[in-house]
């Protein structure tokens, strides 16, 4: 017994000596990931870069995340494998009802969850990073804070994308004169190369930096959001914001053709929709089949996930989600019973609820550090520019996240997702999210990945595990052409060049409807840490303007 105690004590050492060779961030705007590397190099660990990143994206990127919006972020400590995903998911506001958004004939009023004060949830991110840097950091948050707050001094240059998706949210930034003052130049998209500068929300961040929580959910930022929320028709109150907490929750976990996948539990859909996808295809000679088969079979496995998704999944907390029969194999073979390799099922003849898709806002960032600790998160205001509204003086551009929640049974939101009893609006509820911040272990290394894209972003990290699972490195998880289905509508829809015209003629004999998407979509940000190869890659979606650097 002795012996094998000592001959365990002197190989575990041997065991966990690996680390990587090198540190990588990848992130979806090139001074984001610089802010990572400068935390990096300061000392920090890849949490306190995880602070830094996600604090200068808040600032860069402001039609993706922000301090008036949430994400998940999920952690892996090198040091003693501890996992968790941080929810810093938006919570509804306590005096939000299940028919907030419907008229007095029980209809869904358009614009009213996607624009405006009425359609901000409170804000997760601000006490999701105190937490971060407050338990898992090295340094203090003053430090990683710094590369954001410097940013919002110093002001940013806009780009093509930043004009795209300001023209896309062009009405509601101008309806807000806070928002329009910052984002707009005299009412209209600025040019290229116009400086963006947030003086407001550096004195935000500076006051988290001193202060942690309340420097946000109390005293000078919480009087701003409170009084313009109110005068703009929103329902926060003082105790939404006091009373705003971070969830440390436990990561889903699972395996595919040997290879461990961690991924994010709810109130995210997409860790059990992606495990029970996995699940599915697992049994299947996946190698073996031809291009059309395998995009058949993807699909239908994709339109039962979402169809149990519409179903059964929403906030844990308020309700009772069936985590363990969802991704439970059992539950993917009977699922892959119920399908025909020759022959798309029609969505209609799926038992469920009886149903617009999304691009690149919200954003994702993956990070590696030295020592092996890795972050992958994905964080959102939802719409480009969230509401589009900002409270007078506060900097604080505010998500449209209550839009994830189902306004009503069946009625699609603005990503085309419908929901019912599960994920009904309710005070104090999360609402159900699409973000997919994901660990892949596998024989021979490490994959950290995630990407934005509403709806969408659950089928983008399956086709990127399938991609790791055939061997192929970053470059081609983030590049590859993509195709989407989620059960309703019932439409395959696909990347301009993804499908051959040949592959596309045999799925519309299968009984698929195709439907060729105008754009592309995603903005896949990953890390590998090739552990039998001894280095590190990183990969930033070609579709985005983002970096990934290995240092
Ligand atoms: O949490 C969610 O699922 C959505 N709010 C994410 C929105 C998104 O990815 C927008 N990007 N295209």
């Amino acid at each position: 017994m002795l012996r094998l105690l000592l001959l365990l004590l002197l190989w575990l050492p041997l065991a966990q000596a690996a680390t990587p060779p090198a540190a990588a961030v990848a992130s979806a705007h090139p001074l984001a990931t610089a802010a990572g590397h400068e935390i990096l190099a300061a000392g920090g660990n890849a949490f306190d870069a995880a602070v830094a990143v996600s604090a200068a994206l808040a600032v860069v990127e402001p039609y993706s995340s922000g301090l008036g919006g949430g994400g998940f972020w999920l952690l892996h400590r090198a040091r003693d494998g501890h996992q968790v995903m941080v929810d810093g998911r938006e919570r509804a506001p306590l005096a939000a009802r299940r028919d907030l958004y419907l008229d007095a004939a029980g209809e869904v009023v358009a614009g009213l969850s996607m624009d405006g004060a009425l359609a901000a949830a409170i804000p997760g991110e601000p006490a999701a990073l105190v937490h971060i840097a407050t338990h898992y950091g090295r340094l203090s948050r003053a430090r990683s804070l710094a590369p954001a707050i410097r940013l919002a001094r110093e002001g940013f240059e806009v780009s093509e994308h930043y004009r795209r998706m300001a023209s896309f949210r062009l009405e509601a930034l101008r309806a807000s004169p806070a928002a329009a003052r910052i984002f707009l130049k005299q009412g209209a998209v600025p040019p290229l190369g116009h400086r963006i500068r947030q003086p407001d929300l550096a004195r935000v961040l500076e006051r988290m930096a001193r202060d942690g929580n309340s420097g946000f959910y109390a005293g000078a930022t919480a009087r701003a959001l409170l009084a313009g929320v109110g005068a703009a028709g929103g329902i926060w109150s003082k105790q939404d914001l006091r009373d705003y907490r971070v969830v440390e929750r436990e990561p889903l976990r699972g395996s595919y053709r040997g290879m461990h996948i961690t991924t994010a539990a709810p109130p995210s859909s997409g860790g059990v929709a992606l495990l029970q996808m996995l699940n599915i295809l697992a049994g299947y000679d996946w190698a073996a089949l031809t291009e059309a088969d395998r995009t058949h079979l993807a699909v239908e496995a994709m339109r039962r996930a979402y169809r149990d998704r519409a179903e059964f999944l929403g906030d844990p907390d308020f309700v009772d989600v069936p985590v363990t029969r969802l991704v439970d194999p059992a539950h993917a073979a009977r699922l892959r019973a119920g399908m025909d390799g020759a022959q798309a099922t029609p969505s209609s003849a799926l038992a469920g609820v009886a149903a617009a898709p999304g691009g690149n806002h919200t954003t994702h960032f993956s990070i590696l550090d030295r020592d092996g600790n890795r972050v992958a998160a994905t964080l959102s205001i939802n719409y480009p520019f969230g509401s589009g509204f900002m409270p007078e003086g506060s900097g604080v551009l505010l998500n449209d996240e209550m839009d994830d929640f189902s306004a009503k049974p069946g009625v699609p939101n603005a990503y085309g997702l419908v929901g019912a009893e599960a994920n009904a609006i309710a005070p104090g509820k999360r609402p159900l999210s699409s973000m997919t911040p994901t660990f892949i272990d596998g024989p021979d290394g490490i994959a950290i990945l995630g990407t934005p894209g509403g709806s969408r972003i659950i089928t983008m990290v399956l086709l990127g595990v399938l991609e790791f699972a055939a061997g192929k490195e970053p470059a081609a998880w983030v590049a590859q052409p993509r195709f989407h289905h989620q059960y309703l509508p019932d439409v395959l829809q696909f990347e301009p060049g993804a499908l051959s015209t040949a592959v596309q003629d045999e799925l519309t004999l299968r009984g698929h409807s195709l439907q060729q998407a105008q754009q592309p979509w995603g903005n896949m940000q990953a890390v590998w840490w090739d552990r039998k190869g001894k280095r590190v890659l990183a990969a930033s979606d070609p579709r985005g303007e983002g970096a990934a650097e290995v240092r």
